[in-house]
């Protein structure tokens, strides 16, 4: 089978390196000629542990390249992995989609499957199936197939290839077929459903880790006033299988590319559709504000950021990746700057993203003692392993005004027990 994918970054990319690594031809087309050549060395041009070394070892089942026909005009099937950002009312873009969709259509000289990877509004799949039919040639018969990923930034590899489950969405039975064939070497349990159902999975899904997400910071939030510990309190939901114990830590928010996006696109197409789901509102609503959470915390130290020495561990969405995309540093650190802070950073892979922002502004430094030297107060607004592990007395060593602000509760307040600070998480009694 020949194997083309569209799009070549964390849903593109991974799908098509693993694919490649379970026997198939597989060629990733992208439009960016550098990233292309990139690929073509073997090098990943995102940040995904595990990735390049995958793609190292099946280079010879791969074709990276920018000439969308040749990679288009005889494939067996064609994944769409491109991005649907956010519009400004909150809906999907589906521009890259729609490209990739007319490139297809103008290029495939055979029968062939179109599966959208990208997350899509319910009902698109449809438009796309139609759009294709009334543009490819007459001989050739085109079906679409929705097929949703669950892969997360950081884990996306492992994600792939031993998936909780892959969703196949077809109105075509043959289709079903073909993609269970694609699939047939992954450790995953497979479930074929119509393509609407398909594309809800996807929204449905990660709406509701966002939910919870949003669930466990509000009580977190309620935690601090009446003398509750969150981590006790998740711990203990958390042995209840029907609720689960993963995604119940309590923070700043979550960010990233898809929670966010995903969880305005379906308030819009609720809305859209004259319904309203007030509980992913609410999650929105919370999320937002939890995100300035550690800002609120700091005015109970000091009135204003001026003239302060600010530390920040931790710059992007989550650990694992580089993506800033949604980070709460992106909404917090402006907010220091522009109060006067001096603020001094440490990230050990999100430094160059964040240039692109900033590129004078902060203090960029190479190790946590660096950023921690002199600071007046510390933010920890992503939990690297790296801030985890080390030690906590290196705050009270450094720091000229050990006050510890931590976002992502990396520490047991225990640790604290012969360091002399303030530490301040999300849902414990304060520590000093
Ligand atoms: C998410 C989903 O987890 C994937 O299943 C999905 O495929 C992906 O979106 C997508 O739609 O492409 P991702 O955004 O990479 O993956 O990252 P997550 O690990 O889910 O984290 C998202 C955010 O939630 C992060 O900011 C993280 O810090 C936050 N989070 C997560 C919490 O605040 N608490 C938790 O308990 C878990």
């Amino acid at each position: 089978m020949k194997i083309a994918v569209a799009g070549t970054g964390y849903v593109g990319l991974v799908t098509g390196v693993c694919l490649a690594s379970k026997g198939n031809q597989v060629w990733c087309v992208d439009v960016d000629e550098t990233k292309v050549e990139l690929m073509k060395q073997g090098i990943s041009p995102i940040y995904e542990p595990g990735l390049s070394e995958l793609m190292k070892e099946h280079m010879d089942a791969l074709t990276f390249t920018t000439d969308y026909r040749s990679a288009y005009k005889d494939a067996d099937v064609i994944f769409i992995g491109v991005g649907t950002p956010e519009k400004k009312d909150g809906s999907a873009n589906l521009a890259y989609v729609y490209t990739v969709a007319g490139q297809i259509a103008e290029s495939i000289e055979k029968d062939c499957i179109v599966v959208v990877k990208s997350t899509v509004p319910i009902g698109t799949n449809d438009k796309i199936e139609n759009f294709l039919r009334a543009k490819v040639r007459r001989d050739v018969n085109v079906f679409v197939a929705s097929n949703p990923e669950f892969l997360a930034q950081g884990t996306a590899v492992r994600d792939t290839l031993h998936a909780s489950r892959i969703v196949i969405g077809v109105e075509n039975p043959e289709a079903g077929e073909v993609l269970k064939k694609v699939y047939e070497n992954f450790d995953a349990p497979k479930m074929v459903v119509n393509r609407r159902s398909a594309e809800m999975i996807k929204y449905a899904s990660n709406d509701f880790l966002a939910l919870k997400i949003s669930y466990i910071n509000e009580i977190a939030n309620l935690c601090e006033t009446v003398g509750a510990n969150i981590e006790d309190v998740s711990a203990g939901m958390g042995m209840d299988p029907r609720i689960g114990n993963r995604f119940l830590n309590a923070g700043i928010g979550y960010g990233g590319s898809c929670f966010p996006k995903d969880t305005k696109a379906l308030s819009w197409l609720a809305a859209f559709n004259d319904k309203e789901i007030k509980t992913i509102k609410a999650a929105i609503e919370v999320n937002d504000s939890q995100k300035f959470k550690l800002i609120k915390k700091a005015k109970k130290y000091y009135d204003s950021f001026e003239g302060l020495t600010v530390a920040v561990l931790g710059l992007t969405f989550k650990p694992g990746t580089d993506d800033l995309r949604e980070a709460p540093s992106l909404v917090n650190i402006p907010i220091l700057l522009e109060d006067g802070a001096k603020v001094k950073a440490w990230d050990p892979v999100g430094v160059a993203n964040y240039k692109k922002y900033y590129p004078t502004e902060i203090e960029y430094c190479k190790t946590i003692d660096k950023a921690l030297e002199d600071a007046d107060i510390c933010f920890i607004f992503t939990e690297w392993p790296d801030v985890k592990n080390m030690d906590v007395a290196l705050f009270e060593k450094k720091m000229k005004c050990p006050i510890v602000l931590d976002g992502r509760n990396c520490y047991p307040l225990d640790a604290f027990k012969d360091v002399h600070i303030i530490y301040d998480s999300i849902g414990r009694p304060v520590v000093d």
